[in-house]
C-alpha cells in the first residue's frame, strides 16, 4: 500500500540500502503541495512501522524531520508511550511517589508548580533517576526572550517541552533554535493550541478569536508544522483531525484521560487509554487516574496495557 501510495502522490521511492540492520529508502518528493505532502509522510510512517524503516525524505524538510523523528522512534528512544503528570508541589513527594516504581521508568511530566516551588534541580534530580521527562512550562513571550530561555532549557537534557502556538509562528521557530544545541540534537518541542479550559464562547469574545475553536486548533496545529515543531498538545478527540491536517508523523499529545470504571473530576471532553490509541495519540498524558490511585503502579500497568501494548 505505501508504495502505491508513494506513486499516487508523485514521490519516488529509491532503491532501498541497508543501514545498521535497518533499510535506509531516499524518498524524492516531487510535489511540494502540503496535502501531497502530508500523504507521503503518512505513507512514510506506514511503511516504517510496518518494516522499521529509516526514511531519508529531500526537498522537504517538514518531511525529513517527521521521517527523521519517526526513524529515530523505531531505534527505540522515543516513541507511544503514557506520560504521568507528576502535579505534586514538593521534591520530596515526586520521589516518594516515583520510588514505587521498581521495575520500570515511566516518562514523567513536571509542570510550572513543581518547577516553580523547586527550581531546576527536580529535573536534574528525575532526569537522575532515569526517568524520560516532558517538562511543560508552555512558554510564551517575545521570540528572542524565548529562544534565549529555551537555550537555558536545553541545557537540563529534557526529552520534551512546549510552547503556547498563539506565541506566532516567530516565537516557535525562535523557540526551535534556541532548543537546539550545538551538535544539532534537542529534545522533542511541542505546542498548546487553545487551552482546553478556554470555552469557544470566551475564545470569540473575549480574546476576539471571530472563529469556530476546532478550526482555530487545526489552524494553530498547522502553524506549528509550518514553524517546524514536532507536534502539539490536544484532547485525543482532535488526534485524528490533527493527524490528517498534518501528517501522521506530527506528534499527538493528549491529556484527558480516564479509566471506563474511573472518575472523570474536573476533565470534560475524555477517553480511555485504549480509545485514545484508536484515535491515534502518539503519547497520553495521565495524571490523577494514577497519583491518586489506591496503587499507582498498577494503575500505570494498566495504562501501558490498554494503549501501549
Ligand atoms: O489528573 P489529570 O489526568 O486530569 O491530569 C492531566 C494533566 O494534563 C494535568 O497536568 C493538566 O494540567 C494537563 N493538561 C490538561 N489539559 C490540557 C493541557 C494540559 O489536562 N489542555
Amino acid at each position: 500500500m505505501g508504495t502505491t501510495l508513494f506513486r499516487k502522490t508523485r514521490g519516488h521511492l529509491k532503491e532501498p540500502k541497508f543501514l545498521e540492520n535497518r533499510i535506509l529508502l531516499s524518498v524524492q518528493l516531487y510535489n511540494p503541495k502540503p496535502e501531497l505532502t502530508n500523504e507521503i509522510i503518512n505513507a512514510a510512517v506506514f511503511l516504517a512501522k510496518e518494516r522499521g524503516s529509516v526514511y531519508n525524505c529531500s526537498n522537504n524538510l517538514a518531511a525529513c524531520r517527521n521521517a527523521r523523528r519517526l526513524a529515530d522512534n523505531k531505534g527505540g528512544s522515543m516513541g507511544r508511550d503514557v506520560i504521568i503528570a507528576c502535579d505534586f508541589n514538593s521534591k520530596a513527594e515526586v520521589i516518594g511517589f516515583l520510588e514505587k516504581f521498581k521495575e520500570e521508568k515511566p516518562f514523567v511530566k513536571i509542570g510550572m508548580e513543581l518547577f516553580y516551588a523547586e527550581g531546576p534541580e527536580i529535573v536534574r534530580t528525575v532526569k537522575g533517576m532515569g526517568h524520560k521527562i516532558f517538562l511543560d512550562l508552555k512558554l510564551h513571550d517575545i521570540p528572542n526572550t524565548v529562544k534565549k530561555s529555551m537555550a537555558v532549557l536545553s541545557g537540563l537534557d529534557v526529552d520534551m517541552c512546549n510552547v503556547h502556538a498563539s506565541g506566532t509562528k516567530a516565537m516557535m521557530q525562535a523557540a526551535l533554535e534556541g532548543l537546539t544545541r550545538p551538535d544539532g540534537t534537542r529534545p522533542l518541542l511541542i505546542a498548546v493550541t487553545q487551552l482546553t479550559s478556554t470555552s469557544e464562547a470566551v475564545m470569540q469574545e473575549e480574546l476576539w478569536i471571530d472563529r469556530p475553536i476546532d478550526k482555530t486548533v487545526m489552524h494553530y496545529a498547522q502553524n506549528t508544522m509550518e514553524a517546524g515543531l514536532d507536534g502539539v498538545v490536544c484532547s485525543p478527540l482532535e488526534a485524528g483531525k490533527v493527524h490528517e491536517a498534518c501528517g501522521g508523523g506530527f506528534l499527538t499529545i493528549t491529556p484527558g484521560v480516564r479509566f471506563a470504571d474511573g472518575d472523570v473530576g474536573d476533565q470534560k471532553r475524555v477517553t480511555t487509554p485504549a480509545g485514545a490509541k484508536e484515535l491515534g495519540s502518539d503519547y497520553i498524558v495521565v495524571g490523577r487516574p494514577i497519583t491518586q490511585a489506591k496503587d499507582p503502579v498498577a494503575a500505570y500497568r494498566r495504562c501501558v496495557d490498554e494503549f501501549v501494548d
